[in-house]
């Protein structure tokens, strides 16, 4: 095949998160290599709560707007990130100026007014929405956001029965990290399913797919597909990406405190990855496309969180400042190993 989504494309779509800058600089040969490879795009931030709203709660469209006019003149498959999520939103939605909550009414009257003039204004553009993003917290239980705070987990079902009224067409998502692995699968499966029971119109599961060089195993990103399909939902990894750097999750406990600090073992990677750790993440990422090939019936959509490697959140993400290597593209924009391993499969 001479591209990913001429490669997949009996099995799902290939898809990547674009940026408001690789939107804006349409650099002519990062345009070509987006419209080649990929049939699918999701907007990194900027539909977000407070990227795509000032503070008074005036919109701000510019790049939204020049999202879904890149997508329409490249002929892309678009999904809407994200109406409903507890980062990236100012505290003045949920809080009066005296910092107490504001009532229950009050916020469902927001939440209404931001999922119509939002999903309102794409409406027939984008074909999918992640409705409600990251509500299980890593605890497994129901995050304690503010959303969740005032409205309980009502939230939940109003925002995706408003997302349906307004766009009856649009497929809907539910979107979280970590659903691929034991625990946060379960929460999560139990969730949908009390969601489920009071007819709330759902019709996909994102699994976002921020995924370790070794965790998790491949065994637990099956289960994970069968189980989501069960629900009768379509499987949709959201946000793929492969983390080569040094977990900062699971230090040892004297070091916990110190997680987010820049270490340099903590960035071994400077100067290029080694070959024998490209040769890894090659392995993984093909283990990932075989497993998904496997799966095909289930499986809409799968979705990196970025093109190349300069640009990816995990330079930054948990750490500031350090060199990952989480994508297909290297920082010349030119496939990396793991591209060829994913584009051979098929
Ligand atoms: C990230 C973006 O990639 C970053 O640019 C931003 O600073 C923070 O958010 N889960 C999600 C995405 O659903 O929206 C996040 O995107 C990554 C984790």
């Amino acid at each position: 095949a001479t591209s990913l989504k001429t490669a997949y494309q009996q099995d799902f779509l290939i898809g990547a998160a674009l940026s408001a800058s690789i939107i804006n600089q349409a650099d002519p040969q990062l345009v070509t290599l987006i419209a080649r490879d990929f049939n699918s795009i999701t907007p990194e931030n900027c539909m977000k709560w407070g990227e795509i709203r000032n503070a008074d709660g005036s919109w701000k469209w510019a790049d939204a707007d020049a999202f879904v006019a890149f997508g329409e003149q490249h002929n892309l498959h678009m999904v809407g990130h994200t109406l409903v999520w507890h980062s990236q939103i100012p505290d003045s939605v949920f809080k009066n100026k005296d910092g107490n909550y504001i009532s229950k009414t009050a916020l469902q009257k927001k939440m209404q007014e931001h999922i119509t003039t939002l999903a309102g204004r794409y409406k027939g553009k984008l074909h999918a929405w992640d409705v409600v993003n990251e509500a299980v917290d890593d605890n497994l239980k129901m995050r304690e956001s503010h959303w969740y705070k005032i409205l309980g987990e009502d939230f939940i079902y109003q925002a995706f029965n408003l997302a349906h009224e307004v766009d009856p067409k649009a497929h809907l998502l539910y979107n979280d990290y970590n659903i691929e692995r034991t625990g946060k699968r379960e929460a999560t499966i139990e969730m949908i399913k009390r969601l489920q029971k009071r007819g709330m119109p759902i019709h996909g599961l994102g699994i976002q797919g921020h995924m370790g060089i070794d965790t998790p195993p491949i065994a637990e990103v099956e289960k994970s597909i069968i189980e989501f399909a069960k629900l009768g939902l379509r499987v949709h990894f959201t946000e793929l990406d492969i983390d080569v750097l040094p977990s900062v999750w699971e230090l040892p406990v004297a070091e916990i405190s110190t997680r987010f600090e820049y270490k340099p073992e903590r960035d071994p990677y400077t100067k290029g990855l080694p070959q024998e750790m490209q040769d890894k993440l090659a392995r993984r990422y093909e283990d990932l496309f075989k497993l998904f090939l496997k799966h095909a019936d289930k499986i809409d959509r799968v979705t990196l969180w970025g093109v190349s490697d300069d640009a990816s959140w995990l330079n930054d993400f948990p750490i500031r400042g350090r060199t990952n290597y989480p994508l297909l593209f290297d920082r010349q924009h030119e496939p990396k190993p793991a591209y060829f391993r994913v584009l051979d499969l098929k």
